[in-house]
């Protein structure tokens, strides 16, 4: 259950800090990913400690920022590195980020994340943009009580990630010549990575890509009603497709060279966002 307190608070803190801000897009940028904000034009920036509802973000790799932008005339809120379930801290960091984007009439949030690809024809750098997902963490953030800032009591998920994003970030990936591969998220709650048992059996459950986050913060926007685009990175090949063990090493380190690739295809994104009028 999410405790609306340290939510509230958060949004006092934002406003204080921005008081003329009026995101309408978000992104959440995950692992090693927080390098994309320095395209954007910035208009100020917050760290998370000062965000009650968020606090100072515990993985490395995460910056731990909110930063205010804008890109193609779009107003943003980034928030540079995420918070986890697996963190221990409750799904109140997590939730954090929607909250702050309804509760200032945005309309749509980008989520994005390295995981790891179960596909062997997939390769480490590759990007995929997220269809649907499928939640093995056995638990959710809309447990509990009903809140009914976060929308009905049982929320449809026919449609989570948006056809319209979708397109657009499609678009996106050829205007920007950055290929793009199209598939199935599957989070489970981390923090350890996967047997080569479980990405075998998950693969065949439908699985393209493994990760440790994005499904709540999926969940939860969706729910609210807030439209939902997503991206993962493919930092490695999912545990036992290849003879080699993963490291938080490489996952960073793949990121870091898919950044350029990255950079070009938001700035795109945004471009067509616009374009589209959002
Ligand atoms: N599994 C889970 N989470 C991940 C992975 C992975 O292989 N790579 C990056 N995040």
């Amino acid at each position: 259950m999410i405790n609306r307190k340290p939510l509230e608070a958060s949004l006092a803190a934002v406003k204080k800090a921005f008081p003329k801000a009026k995101p309408k897009l978000g992104m959440i940028l995950g692992s090693g990913l927080s390098e994309i904000a320095e395209a954007f034009e910035q208009l100020g920036v917050l760290p998370y400690a000062k965000i009650p509802g968020v606090g100072a973000a515990g993985v490395a790799g995460h910056a731990g920022r909110l930063v205010w932008g804008k890109s193609a005339g779009i107003e943003t809120f980034i928030f540079q590195g995420r918070r986890h379930y697996y963190e221990g801290v409750g799904w109140e960091a997590v939730a954090t980020p929607l909250f702050l984007l309804k509760s200032l009439g945005a309309k749509a949030v980008f989520l994005t994340n390295a995981a790891g690809g179960t596909n062997p024809k997939w390769k480490p750098g590759d990007l995929m943009i997220i269809e649907d997902h499928i939640n093995m963490m056995g638990v959710t953030p809309l447990l509990g009580t009903h809140d009914p800032f976060w929308g009905p009591r049982f929320p449809d998920q026919s449609f989570i990630y948006d056809q319209q994003l979708r397109a657009a970030l499609a678009r996106a990936g050829k205007q920007s010549k950055v290929a793009l591969r199209r598939g199935v998220y599957f989070a489970g709650t981390g923090p350890t990575y996967e047997t080569p048992a479980e990405v075998r059996a998950w693969r065949k459950l439908g699985a393209d890509a493994v990760g440790m986050s994005t499904v709540p913060e999926a969940m939860l926007a969706n729910a609210a009603g807030l439209r939902v685009a997503g991206l993962s990175c493919i930092t490695n090949m999912a545990a036992g497709i290849l003879n080699q063990a993963l490291t938080h090493q490489e996952v960073f380190e793949t990121s870091q060279k898919a950044m350029a690739n990255m950079k070009k295809l938001i700035l795109q994104f945004w471009k067509e966002l616009g374009r589209a009028g959002l």
